[in-house]
């Protein structure tokens, strides 16, 4: 079967086309997938000079670039036929498509006007991130997805951006064929640990089955990505942040004693959760006691601060880890892109857990892409869903554990 999948809760467009065999609700998870088409718009250098992302931003972007995107992943695919005469519509599917881009004028405009020439293409289903994410971001792919539904009569199956990261992880790399990338999906040995650090999340998830998570901890306050955006604000480094602090981090003069020294929030805390907000205030108040920010003082301080990082999650991924007695490591999301963290984590499964194997999805596919959605979606196969909304802060499981709850009080 294939899949064509669709990616635009942040900042990236992604569109890719999977081919695998089996069909729609049953497909074997050894199963090898051709990847057809895998692009990847990113708005980055656009919410550069804002720092951040604006949500609107985001959506104006997606809305600009994602049937340009499409054409691509078709052509790429070579799936993109264009056809003499127009198709005509009936009246019943103007009036879904009229419904679904109600809020999208410009979008639908685009949507008739790359489209309607094109012939049905052979794809058997359509993922889409159906959430976290920004919703006005999100609600782009969700409206193009039912709409192209609509227009090829496939079905659509709403993937969590969440389960994503962690099945980009699971690829197993396999010869090419015919010039295009091929992998399997590893085979599983549960139960797992997930430590999933992206822009929006930073969250441990216990995986006893596939496809089924229970939420150990996560953080109080900002993602990891979220902190190392702001921190590369402050030291007047580009957006996104994450990729700017670790170049500088590089060139910090080694020093027998760290000139500045940070937290390390929370890695003693008996639970699983983080927490960045005060690290990132650290950053700041040490930045204000410096008379002058030379570039080898903000090296220094982009290495202390990608330490802490480092450090905590490193210790709090061991502790779970040994506390769950997990066969399977995996990390995901934009920040395992950092090589120093990939090091750090390849060193604490050498040396403390030898029988552990961990996962960590190839550097491009770290961050936001399509791919991973039309994976996520491939699991999810026999999910397939007529109407759905955004949900900007859906959850990866309802499930969680709260084995470090006070013991209560008893009363005498
Ligand atoms: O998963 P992702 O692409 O988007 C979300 O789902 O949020 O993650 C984006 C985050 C950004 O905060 C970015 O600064 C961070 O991932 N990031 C990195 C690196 N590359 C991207 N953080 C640390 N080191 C990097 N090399
Ligand atoms: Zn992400």
């Amino acid at each position: 079967m294939r899949i064509l999948s669709i990616e635009t809760s942040c900042d990236e467009t992604g569109i890719s086309i999977l081919e695998t065999t089996g069909a729609l609700g049953a497909i074997s998870p050894r199963a090898e997938i051709k990847v057809l088409a895998d692009i990847v718009l990113s708005q980055s250098s656009l919410h550069a000079g804002f720092g951040g992302v604006f949500p609107t931003v985001a959506r104006r972007e997606h809305a600009k670039n994602i049937m340009p995107v499409l054409l691509r992943a078709l052509d790429d695919a070579g799936l993109l036929h264009i056809i003499k005469e127009p198709r005509v519509l009936v009246q019943k599917e103007k009036d879904t498509i009229a419904r679904i881009f109600h809020k999208e004028a410009v979008l639908m405009e685009e949507f008739y006007k790359s489209l309607l020439d094109v012939s049905i293409p052979e794809i058997d289903a359509i993922a889409v991130t159906a959430g976290p994410g920004l919703e006005p971001a999100l609600w782009v792919g969700i409206n193009t997805a039912q709409a192209l539904g609509e227009l090829w009569n496939i079905p659509i199956i709403p993937v969590n951006h969440m389960e994503g990261h962690i099945m980009a992880s699971l690829l197993v790399p396999k010869p090419e064929k015919d010039g295009k990338k091929v992998f399997s999906l590893s085979v599983p040995h549960f139960p797992s640990l997930a430590l999933l650090i992206s822009g929006g999340h930073t969250e441990l998830v216990l995986m006893p089955r596939r496809g089924e998570y229970e939420i150990l901890g996560q953080t109080r306050d900002d993602a990891v990505g979220e902190a190392f955006d702001k921190v590369a604000r402050m030291l007047g480094l580009g957006y996104p942040g994450g990729p700017e602090i670790s170049k500088i981090a590089e060139k910090a003069p080694r020093a027998k004693q760290v000139p500045y020294p940070l937290p390390r929030p929370m890695i003693k805390s008996p639970d699983h959760d983080f927490s960045f907000a005060g690290l990132k205030t650290s950053v700041l108040y040490t930045i204000k006691k410096i008379p002058e920010l030379t570039s080898e003082i903000k090296a220094s301080l982009a290495k202390e601060f990608e330490d802490s990082v480092t450090e905590v999650l490193i210790s709090k991924t061991r502790d779970a880890g040994k506390k769950y007695k997990v066969h399977e490591i995996i990390l995901g999301g934009g920040v395992t892109a950092n090589k120093k963290i990939r090091l750090a984590f390849r060193a604490l499964v050498d040396k403390e857990f030898p029988e552990v194997k961990l996962f960590i999805p190839e550097q491009y596919l770290s961050t936001d892409n399509g791919l991973m959605i039309g994976l996520a979606g491939l699991l999810r196969s026999n999910k397939v869903k007529k109407n759905f909304v955004a949900e900007g802060t859906l959850r990866l499981s309802s499930k969680a554990r709260e084995p470090f709850r006070k013991p209560l009080r008893k009363n005498k």
